[in-house]
């Protein structure tokens, strides 16, 4: 079977998605598949018909590649990729949007509003803590948080986008669970020294991850719940990550969902195949069994 394993493109995830390509196309090669790497630029129709594959590895990341477009783009083509299919990527990547489903589904979420740029950096818009971040963007890029008694409104730059997100900020711990086809894998913790940002993510001993996670059975099992349901009601294929927020001095109440990531990591810092890892599977067996459960 030949494998295209798609990456890079113009998201600000760029670098993240190559570096989980070209992991993934490693271990598909080891898993005896033929591989090519594509980088996904504007020629990426005519690079993949010329390629010629039976199956694509979405590694893509961000905007374009996340967000339902290269999806739509493979549906038209007829060719099976990995993940979601358009609609639901299209609604994860929207994180308004996404929540919109959650809380049709009783899935619980953090406050938050939609507003221009203009207004944010005007006055708060919400009590402090809160936190002001693009709707459309993963990986903790462009994140800005206002601290409790903070006075001013955040200062925000050209390189922001225009209309941003303020989401209430849930104090507590990180918590995240892998879906994989119809079953919830396990619940990480991630410690890191402030908080979780970019640096945290991809930097070898950025942040250190507790799996199964030390807490309460009770929040565990909640974890794998909503993680199943919030990729259903997205209508999620495949793999998908639910990353949350868990306030332990307010038990179960405490437990806020904040988002699914329907490409989640794949580099050496991932949470996703550590998960898989302590159900016993290899790297390569993961990306194996992705590249079978594609369609399209
Ligand atoms: N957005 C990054 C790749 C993640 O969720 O893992
Ligand atoms: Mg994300």
């Amino acid at each position: 079977l030949k494998v295209a394993v798609l990456m890079g493109g113009p998201s600000a995830e760029r670098e993240v998605s190559l570096s989980s390509g070209r992991q993934c196309a490693a271990a598909l090669r080891g898993e005896g598949y033929q591989v090519v790497e594509v980088e996904a630029g504007p020629d990426l129709c005519a690079r993949l018909s010329e390629a010629g594959p039976d199956v694509v590895f979405n590694a893509l990341h961000g905007r374009w590649g996340e967000d339902g477009c290269v999806q739509g783009m493979l549906e038209w083509m007829g060719l099976p990729y990995t993940h979601s299919g358009v609609l639901a990527s299209a609604l994860a990547m929207d994180k308004t949007r996404a929540k919109d489903v959650f809380r049709a589904a009783g899935l619980p979420v953090a406050e938050s509003l939609l507003a221009p740029k203009a207004a944010i950096v005007k006055r708060h818009l919400m009590a402090p803590p809160y936190v002001v971040k693009p709707y459309n963007e993963g990986s903790s890029v462009g994140v800005h948080i206002v601290a409790e008694g903070a006075n001013t409104p955040p200062q925000l730059t050209d390189a922001d986008p225009e209309v941003m997100m303020v989401e209430a900020y849930v104090p507590g711990r990180e918590l995240t669970t892998t879906v994989i086809g119809d079953k919830a894998l396990a619940v990480t913790e991630i410690k890191s020294e402030g908080w979780y940002d970019y640096h945290a993510k991809y930097v070898a001993g950025g942040s250190h991850h507790v799996v199964p996670a030390d807490i309460p059975a009770e929040i565990e099992l909640h974890c794998l719940d909503y993680a199943l349901r919030a990729h259903e009601a997205l209508g999620c294929r495949g793999v998908s990550r639910a990353d949350f927020r868990w306030n332990d001095a307010a038990g179960l109440d405490g437990l806020i969902l904040l988002e699914v990531n329907t490409q989640p990591g794949m580099t050496p810092t991932s949470l996703v195949p550590e998960q898989a890892a302590v159900q016993g599977w290899t790297f390569g067996q993961l990306c194996r069994w992705m590249v079978e459960d594609a369609s399209c």
